[in-house]
């Protein structure tokens, strides 16, 4: 990393309007202004990576039972990012370490020491692993479909950046067969040749009920499920006995700005064959996260798990590209190389 001088101003990118039907790059509004200047007891640091993530959409319409505030129009957005330390009073951290922390979609930050973590490459050994969706995919397989050895696990939403990493964890923990669920036939022979998974349903092919009858003929053992609507009834219907579902996002509602995710589930069907249905929201799981750190960097290490990523690169482009992840034109997690 360089130690260019501090410039004056920066960019930023602020939410411009609420959204109300498909995002466009309208909605957002890259705005020059001066470098904010770091207070006692706080550190400037450089954005050099930033993660975009589907969740933003839910924070832009700013509604949403989150654990975070929604995005406030005319302010600046925030998300996962890593930099590097400009300046830093005296204390843990100093000029050049890395850092992890949440005020990306801006090129300088101020922060809390607080605020900021040192990014610990021994134990993740690349930037980009700390800004993957990996932790959430984990708890998934682990602590919401408790996934073992022979199970035939669905993945909906296995092309974005947390379905990429599900599989490979579904496989690590002892799936036998890894369905995953996308939009394309061209993004079903990615899933299939590079990512893990052995079979993919395609929306847009065809009812997804016959899709998995065909591919699951005796069932599914799990399901971690991102996507909700017709993808979860789908899976649901073809759950076998004692089948556990994950329940971790909401895709399709999600990316059509809807902050509810309702669902007809036929009670009976889950009744009689002891199907679990488990939420999962990453920040309620923070104990696990040594865990995860420790099966996730051994993996990186040993090259079985990959964090499968597209690189963008400026924040000027950062709006458009949270619009093509919520279209289905990326796959895996999308990061902004600043
Ligand atoms: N519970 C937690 O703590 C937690 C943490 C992180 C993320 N999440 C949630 O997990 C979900 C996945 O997150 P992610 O970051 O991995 O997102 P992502 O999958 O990278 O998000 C975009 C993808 O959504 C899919 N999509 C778009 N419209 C859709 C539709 N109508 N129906 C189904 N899929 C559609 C597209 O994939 P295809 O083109 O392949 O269909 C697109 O690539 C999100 O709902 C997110 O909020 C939850």
């Amino acid at each position: 990393m360089n130690a260019a001088p501090v410039p004056a101003t920066h960019r930023e990118v602020h939410l411009a309007a609420r959204p109300e039907g498909p995002l466009t790059t309208d909605h957002f509004r890259l705005v020059e202004a001066p470098v904010p200047v770091a207070g006692p007891r706080r550190i400037l640091v450089r954005n050099r990576l930033m993660g975009v993530t589907a969740v933003m959409r839910t924070l832009m319409a700013g509604n949403g039972e989150l654990p975070m505030p929604g995005y406030a129009p005319g302010a600046v957005l925030s998300g996962p990012a890593v930099g590097e330390v400009i300046s830093a009073p005296e204390g843990s951290l100093k000029r050049g370490d890395l850092v992890e922390h949440n005020a990306g979609w801006r090129e300088y930050a101020v922060l809390g020491e607080d605020e900021a973590q040192r990014l610990d490459l021994e134990a993740l050994p690349d930037p980009v692993a700390h800004l993957s969706q990996g932790f959430v995919a984990w708890l998934a397989v682990v602590r919401g479909a408790e996934i073992r050895a022979g199970d035939t696990v669905l993945v909906t939403g296995a092309a974005g950046g947390v379905g990429t990493m599900a599989g490979q964890f579904a496989r690590l923990h002892g799936a036998a067969r890894v369905i995953g669920s996308t939009s394309s036939r061209q993004k079903a022979d990615r899933l299939t040749d590079r990512l893990g998974y052995d079979a993919a349903v395609i929306r847009s092919a065809g009812p997804i009920d016959d899709q998995l009858r065909a591919l699951a003929p005796d069932g599914l053992d799990a399901v971690i499920d991102l996507v909700g609507g017709d993808q979860l009834r789908a899976a649901l219907a073809q759950a076998r006995q004692g089948a556990r579902i994950a329940l971790v996002g909401s895709l399709a509602s999600q990316t059509a700005g809807s902050a509810t995710a309702p669902v007809v589930i036929d009670t009976a069907h889950v009744l009689n064959r002891g199907i679990t249905l488990r939420g999962i929201a990453g920040h309620a799981h923070l104990d696990a996260l040594g865990q995860w750190t420790e099966e996730f960097g051994r993996g990186l290490r040993a090259g079985t798990l990959t964090v499968p990523h597209t690189l963008v690169h400026g924040i000027d482009r950062a709006p458009q590209a949270l619009c093509d992840l919520l279209a289905g034109r990326h796959i895996g997690a999308v990061l902004i190389e600043l």
